[in-house]
């Protein structure tokens, strides 16, 4: 997608380098960062410069691709393959994107690794795109759908939590896609943005990204949705995952599941737009999704921009009160009207997903 009218992704090569927009600058500032070597795509991902479960995974394989360049024997590539999952716990993408590297590499003598390695990141980061491009067309039609039954001159509300647009994957978005296709062909749509604390990727990332394409939008505060859902200000949810399991439960942001509470007491559809490598078909449901745990100073301090223009923090807590800081929740299954995938709408149950997917059920 376009910043100030030049074409973005969220990972890239110029040459040989690795290229990453640092998502902790935003809005505020416009920043990329070159990563050198395996430790800076694991920085890069814990201290979440990149994030977002596809760009985590698709940076992973990057990162993979520059351990092959410093180190290309069978202990190379497994310090790779240890080090990069641990980065962050809950996106599935992140495993999935480096097993399918090592499974790839580890046949190869180590001379030919380096190449194949930087090919198969290329490749993987191109399949992200196509999948969200997929995605955007199959959510598109969906748009299409409920906007056609509105009356005439009224505009089609979605309420969308935290940030599953192009900067969480490679290009496109996954919730976004279907955004921007449907108000770059002129369905006339408009996006409630939570601003999804602590981190508020929605306020920072999902505004300024919608901002930047053209797309209305008003950010709202976390507990505004349910509100906004019973005066039918909200004709659909629909949100990102990390993680689904094999049954259909939804692990996504922290506040996605009262989100897709009140949706359903109010009868607003609630979608989840889900690639397939986010599908993890080895977890039979979402009670044993690793849900990460963040730092105390991220639910007591909030960060922006000073009258001065400097970005600054400052303590919303008295001093001495504890925080307890979950990353992400679990929506079960029951409460999520579709999964959006790049292979159609699908629904969130076990033999749904294992009949889309053939070649990934695991039966678990
Ligand atoms: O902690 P983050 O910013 O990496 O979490 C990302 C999310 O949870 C998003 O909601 C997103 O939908 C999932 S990735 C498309």
């Amino acid at each position: 997608m376009r910043v100030n009218g030049v074409a973005r992704r969220g990972v890239w090569l110029e040459g040989r380098e690795v290229m990453i927009i640092d998502q902790t600058a935003l809005p505020h500032r416009f920043e990329t960062r070159v990563l050198r070597a395996l430790d800076d795509a694991i920085d890069a991902i814990r201290h979440m410069w990149v994030r977002g479960a596809p760009l985590i995974g698709a940076t992973a394989a990057f990162g993979v691709a520059l351990a092959m360049r410093a180190d290309a024997s069978d202990a190379g590539l497994a310090d790779a393959e240890r080090r990069l999952p641990l980065a962050r716990p809950t996106a599935v993408n992140l495993a999935w994107a480096v097993a399918r590297m090592a499974s790839l590499l580890r046949p190869l003598p180590p001379s030919r690794r380096a190449a194949a390695a930087l090919a198969a990141a290329v490749e993987l980061a191109e399949e992200d795109v196509a999948i969200n491009s997929a995605i955007g067309d199959h959510g598109l039609v969906l748009l299409r759908g409920i906007a056609a039954r509105k009356k005439p001159g009224e505009r089609l509300n979605i309420l969308t939590h935290c940030n599953a647009g192009w900067l969480a994957t490679v290009d496109w978005g996954t919730a976004t896609a279907a955004i921007y296709k449907a108000h770059d062909c002129g369905v006339d749509v408009h996006v409630y943005v939570d601003e999804t604390r602590p981190r508020n990727q929605g306020a920072s990332l999902t505004a300024w990204e919608l901002g930047n394409h053209g797309v209305p939008h008003t950010l709202i505060v976390d507990n505004a949705g349910g509100h906004l859902m019973r005066l039918g200000m909200v004709d659909l949810c629909v949100v990102g995952t990390d993680r689904v399991a094999a049954n259909g439960d939804v692990c996504n942001k922290i506040g996605t599941y009262l989100k897709a509470l009140a949706a359903r007491d109010n009868e607003v559809p609630f979608y989840v737009a889900a690639p397939s490598p986010s599908i993890d078909f080895a977890l039979a449901d979402g009670g044993d999704i690793p849900i990460e745990f963040r730092g105390e100073e991220e639910v007591l301090e909030v960060s922006g921009l000073s009258a001065e223009g400097d970005v600054v923090s400052a303590r919303v807590a008295p001093a001495g009160t504890r925080a307890l800081n979950p990353g992400f929740d679990v929506t079960p299954a029951r409460l999520v009207t579709g999964l959006i995938t790049e292979r159609g709408v699908v629904r969130p149950e076990r033999a749904a997903m294992a009949r889309a997917f053939p070649e990934r059920n695991t039966s678990a």
